[in-house]
This record gives C-alpha cells, structure tokens and sequence, in this order.
C-alpha cells in the first residue's frame, strides 16, 4: 500500500520531500532524480533550494531525468520543460547542466526520441526518487487514461483536459501543443521510490482513483498501485475523497522515526 502523508499545505510537503531528497544524496552523491513539471513539484524545489542556501552540500554529481517534454516547441522556447527544468530546478539547486536530461521533443527525431531517452535512463542505472504531481484525468507524466501500465518512454497525444489545464502557461489555448513526449507507466514503475503529490480540491477525485479505486488503465495513476515504494504528499483538499484517512493518519502518527517516506 502507498504511504499517505497529509501535510498542514503546500510549503510543508515541500518541506518533507526536500529533507528525504538531501538524505539520499547524502547516502549517494550521484542519486538520480525524476524530475517533474507543473506547479506542484515547486515546493519541493524551493524547500531544497532554501536548504541547500542554508546547509550546502555537493550537489554536481546529481543526475536528472524530467518526465516529459512537449513535441515542436522551438528549442529555447520558455514553456518547454527543458528551460522550464532549468529555470525552477537546475539553476535554483546549482546542478550540473550536463547532468540533467529531458525527453527531446524535436519534430526531426521523434521516431527514436522514445527508445534513446530509454538508453539514457537504463545507463544511469534507473531513477532513484521520481516526483510526480497527477493531472486531473489522472495522468502520471502524460501519460492519459488508456495508457499501458508497461509503457516505455514514447509520443502520446494530449488529452483535451490537459491541454485545457496547461494553458494557463500560454498565450492562448490553441498554443498548448497537440503532443508530447512522455516517459511510460512502465518506465515509472521502474524508479526506486516514487513520491506523489498532489494539493487542492481539484485533484482529489483523481487521488481517490490513484489511491483507492481499482488498479486500470483507465485511472493512469492507479499504477502506483502495482508499485513496492509510494509515498503520496497530500493536503487536506486533495486528500479529501480518501475512504480510509483516519486510518491512513493512523499509520502516519504511530510510524517509526527512523524509517523515513
Ligand atoms: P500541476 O500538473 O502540477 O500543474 O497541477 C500536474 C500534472 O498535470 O501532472
């Protein structure tokens, strides 16, 4: 069963996971991070900025593979999770820009972007900890409802939702790519540790999916079931529609210090 965690707010899972990603560096100076986008991970970002301002540590050998990219933005473009990645966590944390790798989304090269992200992955010995936020379709990276629980990293179409719920980030709606290009459920269920956040009221009929409802690949997030090591970071909003709270809460309350998430 995940590890349900639920935090005062935001800043507060931030907090939580950005204490458990120092540690692991700390055991493994070149501990390799899933990276995700979207307005959840921030916290976490900005918790293990202000940490490492505070108590440096050596954090060059970090690696970093993000979950997805979108297909045909012009590179440089200042949505593509490529500068997003650089903007919100490379810069911010001070990781080593040739460590850090984001599925290329470049229209020329589609046809093996899937299968050399793969490779990449594969060689850097799999992804210790994977941030991950959920869409409201239930996505985990974009991976829409439908997608196989054994998918590897591949170009998907996004769903209407999605599309509607990232073009905040653009100018206008139409300008919210058709595509992209995501790691699989597959390729996530690989990471050693995954540790899923969500907050706000908007995300708990898909928490509830994730959590409680029957493992299918119509509730992408449900794979996280099928997963020997989840923590899922929630606030009360999101956290809402969960049948078992008070027993999840329980769990939390009497668990052992030494164990970390
Ligand atoms: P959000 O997106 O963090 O911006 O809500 C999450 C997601 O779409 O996976």
């Amino acid at each position: 069963m995940a590890e349900i965690v639920v935090v005062e707010n935001k800043r507060a899972g931030g907090e939580l996971v950005a204490s458990t990603i120092r540690r692991l560096i700390e055991a493994k100076a070149d501990t390799v991070l899933g990276l995700a986008t979207g307005s959840t991970p921030l916290p976490v970002y900005a918790a293990l900025a202000q940490s490492l301002r505070k108590d440096p540590m050596d954090v060059s050998r970090v690696r970093g593979f993000a979950l997805d990219e979108y297909v045909g933005l012009p590179a440089g473009h200042s949505e593509s999770y490529r500068t997003v990645i650089t903007r919100d966590v490379v810069r911010p944390l001070g990781l080593t820009p040739a460590n850090i790798y984001v599925p290329n989304g470049d229209t020329t090269s589609l046809e093996h972007a899937g299968s050399d992200y793969e490779r990449a992955l594969e060689a850097a010995g799999g992804v210790d900890l994977q941030i991950l936020g959920i869409g409201r379709t239930g996505h985990l990276g974009f991976n829409e409802p439908g997608s196989s629980f054994a998918s590897l990293t591949r170009v998907k179409t996004l769903a209407p939702k999605s599309r509607a719920d990232n073009a905040r980030f653009f100018a206008s709606p139409d300008d919210v790519p058709m595509h992209c290009i995501t790691q699989g459920l597959g390729t996530i269920r690989r990471a050693r540790h995954l540790v899923l956040l969500a907050f706000g009221a908007e995300k708990a009929a898909a928490i509830h999916a994730a959590v409680e409802g029957p493992v299918t690949a119509s509730q992408p997030g449900s794979a996280i079931q099928l997963h020997e090591h989840v923590t899922v970071v929630l606030d009360e909003p999101a956290a809402a529609e969960l049948s078992n709270l008070d027993y999840y809460r329980y769990i939390w309350a009497n668990k052992p210090v030494w164990q970390g998430i």
